[in-house]
């Protein structure tokens, strides 16, 4: 199969990673919460953004490659983290990790993710960045990145925008959670999807093989019959606010970078760099947190232009294509991310699936430059139109 011709974008995987993932899992991925109107915003203000095409300017071939905290990439995009990868696609981090290598672009590991971070950090070397969820009890959060920093492991997104529990109607409905609890209706979607059970028969049942250590632990001797150790733990002992003292305690404990994820109000974007941040991700979370929260796009300039040119910024949220990519660096991104699109891209194609939607990406990325003649990144905020 000619999967250039077959697959020229992120739709066609999107296509096709639709029909081949069972309901709760294709609800899991594809969906947000409430109406879906935040997912909704962030690609409608990316559609809205226009570029003026300029054809006196620069003959120039686009250069795409970017340095980011001193490393250079090849590209000014990378993987944002996604948890439960490997439920949604047999050994998807594994696959997206060993792209991101191959392609020299970073990948971020989820907390949450069923891949042990150890096992990434040797696959991907230095591209590797890890996200956390913070434990409540500060020895796990301490042991959590002291496993981080042995490994190698330089960049760490600190995720502030799950402050309270989430409720995302479809998966509660389907019971998501890791081990699965299958009930009759998704052991029915499983069985009719055979492409997905098949695989994942073969790579085992998933876990939260990061926190599982950590399960044991502490409070967990109050665990009731009814429900698994991993719930618990994800219900109890991880997530809360990440107020002053608790970022000032993870940014004692963390040598290497530390990105604020999930920002979206300029002044606390101020805030966050005031307490020892290196940089911020912009972003609502794929509009899976809040259904009235505004898209990145809106919120992105006024970011800008509250912390100053200097700060590095990364946005995520509702990017499919090189286009949006060339659009946020606009309207003021260093690096754009994305969640969603790697995830449908290993769906369909399965291990072929990251390494060539990262290639696409990159064609898109240089095809927009060179169509609206800027040959240079930095020079994309020049061509708003
Ligand atoms: C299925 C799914 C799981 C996610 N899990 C996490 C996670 O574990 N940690 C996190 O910080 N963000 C998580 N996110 C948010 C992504 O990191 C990212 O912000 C979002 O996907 C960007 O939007 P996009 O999917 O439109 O690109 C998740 C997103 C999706 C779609």
């Amino acid at each position: 199969m000619n999967i250039d011709k077959k697959y020229p974008s992120v739709a066609e995987m999107e296509q096709v990673a639709y029909r081949r993932l069972p309901q709760f899992m294709r609800d899991y991925l594809f969906g947000a919460l409430g109406g879906n109107v935040s997912r909704q915003k962030n690609r409608d203000d990316l559609n809205a953004v226009e570029l003026m095409p300029r054809y006196l300017s620069d003959g120039r071939a686009p250069e795409i490659r970017t340095t980011l905290f001193g490393r250079t990439y090849d590209a000014p995009f990378g993987v944002s983290p996604v948890g439960l990868s490997g439920l949604i696609w047999a050994n998807a981090e594994r696959i997206l990790a060993a792209a991101a290598k191959t392609h020299n672009i970073p990948y971020t590991l989820s907390t949450v993710a069923t891949a042990k971070l150890e096992d990434i950090r040797s696959l991907a070397g230095e591209h590797a960045w890890y996200q956390l969820y913070t434990p409540k009890e500060p020895e796990v959060v301490k042991h959590l990145l002291g496993r981080c920093e042995k490994v190698g492991y330089d960049t760490l997104l600190l995720t502030v925008d799950v402050p309270y529990e989430t409720r995302r109607e479809q998966d509660i409905r389907n019971g998501v959670s890791v081990p699965p609890a299958f009930n009759a209706t998704t052991l029915w979607q499983m069985v009719t999807h055979p492409n997905w059970a098949l695989r994942m028969l073969f790579a085992g049942v998933p876990e939260f093989q990061n926190v599982k250590p950590y399960f044991a632990l502490g409070n967990s001797k109050n665990i009731g019959k009814s429900i698994t150790a991993s719930t618990h733990f994800m219900r109890e002992r991880m997530g809360g606010h990440i107020l002053p003292p608790r970022f000032a305690m993870i940014r004692d404990l963390w040598k290497g970078k530390l990105l604020v994820k999930g920002v979206m109000d300029p002044d606390e974007a101020k805030q966050y760099m005031a307490l020892g941040a290196d940089g911020l991700v912009v972003s609502n979370h794929g509009g899976r947190q809040l259904d009235a929260a505004p898209s990145t796009v809106k919120v992105l300039p006024k970011i800008r232009a509250a912390v100053g040119p200097n700060v590095p910024l990364i946005v995520d949220s509702g990017v499919r294509n090189g286009l949006d990519i060339a659009r946020m660096l606009a309207l003021g991104a260093d690096f754009v991310m994305m969640g969603r699109p790697f995830l449908f891209a290993v769906a369909a194609l399965d291990k072929q699936g990251g390494e060539h939607v990262m290639k696409i990406l990159k064609a898109e990325l240089r095809c927009a430059m060179g169509q609206i003649g800027c040959s240079s990144l930095e020079d994309l905020p020049k061509f708003l139109a």
